[in-house]
């Protein structure tokens, strides 16, 4: 565990899940830089903490009883284990964790919002958190010089207010807004969630509609990962319970539950705006008839132990190398144990990932069930 020194005090933090691998901090020099300029400027009234990574800010800033909104059960769950290994159980208490799918605070006097990679997200986090704001509220963004775009102050003047930046600390920038009650007020015009119709020559999903919240994995288009699954997928049988890891947008859960009405399918993401986009898909293009369950957690730690006949699942990547194989693994192990003996795993992902390699350590077996010049379908079999 690695020490975070701030003028409000030390406080050791960590990543979720722990790992003791990991080399990585929880907090970055935009946290630093924000908490330092707040020095001189104690905030008072209701303080929001937008897109707080690890739960730095609100572990150092747990004294003003913040709110933080945040997309993930990771980050939420950092911020939990941070703040109980940190804070007295009253102060941890104090603090509201809301996710960004949660009505915000009617009223906001201090908003700390730490960039999230998506500009989707944050368009949609400002549209939310705008009529709450009000011509004195203090807004602070805070962010490395790589997440800061002209199209993210854009964003910010369009929905809050007159914005400018500050000289660059440690690769890291201050934005500051001023909130401008013509803007905040203003009705908006392309609110999320958005819809799209899937392409035909997909299967069960042809020319279907997927709903999408901002900033998940491919709001916009279907990816062609996802769509070289969607023409592969395994029938199950009879009452069979299904499980949609990493379900994004849920569409490939809602394919199964599209040709197969009987089977249950249980949709689980880390992201709370995926696990609120895979319930309207489903809802979009299921009789309510038909059983599903849609959960946020860390892989598979929402659903029991050998509960489960299939599980689907294409894995996520382009975030950190390092981070995104251990989620992949954990994945793979984590449906291990789901899996009933008997029960599959069927995993669609570029062929140069080598997914088969740790399949076949795990599951003894894998087998290719398509493959085209970019991607495998694989299946593992849970030994009876
Ligand atoms: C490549 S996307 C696939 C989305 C969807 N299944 C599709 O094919 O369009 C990977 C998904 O895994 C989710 N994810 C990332 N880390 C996760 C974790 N630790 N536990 C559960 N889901 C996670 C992401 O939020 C994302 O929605």
């Amino acid at each position: 565990m690695k020490t975070f020194s701030t003028s409000r005090g030390d406080f050791g933090l960590t990543r979720f899940p722990e790992d003791s691998r990991d080399q990585l901090r929880a907090w970055d020099a935009s946290d630093e830089y924000l908490l330092r300029h707040l020095e001189d400027r104690e905030p008072s009234g209701t303080l929001v903490l937008l897109g707080d990574r690890w739960g730095a800010l609100a572990t150092a800033l747990a004294a003003h009883r913040p709110v933080q909104i945040s997309d993930s059960y990771l980050a939420q769950s950092a911020t939990r284990a941070n703040l109980a290994r940190n804070r007295t159980a009253a102060e941890a208490a104090g603090v509201a964790l809301l996710t960004t799918q949660d009505a915000p605070p009617d009223r906001i006097d201090v908003l700390l919002v730490r960039i999230p990679k998506s500009l989707a997200l944050l368009e949609d986090q400002l549209q939310r958190l705008a009529p709450g704001l009000h011509a004195d509220t203090l807004v602070v963004g805070t962010g490395m010089v790589t997440e800061i775009h002209t199209s993210t102050l854009k964003l910010f003047e369009r929905i809050v207010g007159p914005t400018r930046t500050s000289l660059a600390v440690k690769k890291a920038r201050l934005i500051f807004c001023t909130p401008d009650p013509a803007r905040t007020g203003a009705p908006v015009t392309e609110p999320w969630p958005r819809t799209y119709t899937l392409p035909t020559g997909i299967g069960a999903m042809s020319g279907r509609p997927v709903v999408n919240h901002a900033g998940i994995f491919c709001a916009e288009r279907l990816d062609i990962g996802t769509r070289f699954f969607l023409q592969h997928l395994p029938r199950p049988r009879g009452r069979a319970r299904v499980v949609d890891l990493g379900c994004g947008n849920g569409v490939v859960g809602t394919a199964v539950a599209v040709a197969h009405p009987q089977a249950e399918v249980v949709f689980t993401d880390e992201s709370f705006q995926a696990v609120a986009s895979a319930e309207a898909t489903f809802r979009a293009n299921v009789g309510r008839d038909v059983e599903a369950a849609f959960l946020a957690g860390d892989a598979l730690s929402g659903v029991e132990r050998e509960s489960a006949d299939l599980v689907l699942n294409n894995p996520p990547f382009h975030t950190h190398r390092a981070l995104t194989d251990r989620t992949a693994w954990r994945m793979f192990t984590g449906a291990r144990a789901a899996l009933r003996p008997g029960g599959e795993l069927w995993v669609v992902g570029n062929r140069h990932l080598g997914y088969h390699v740790r399949l076949r350590r795990l599951f003894g077996t894998c087998e290719t069930v398509a493959s085209n010049p970019k991607f495998v379908v694989l299946r593992a079999v849970k030994p009876a």
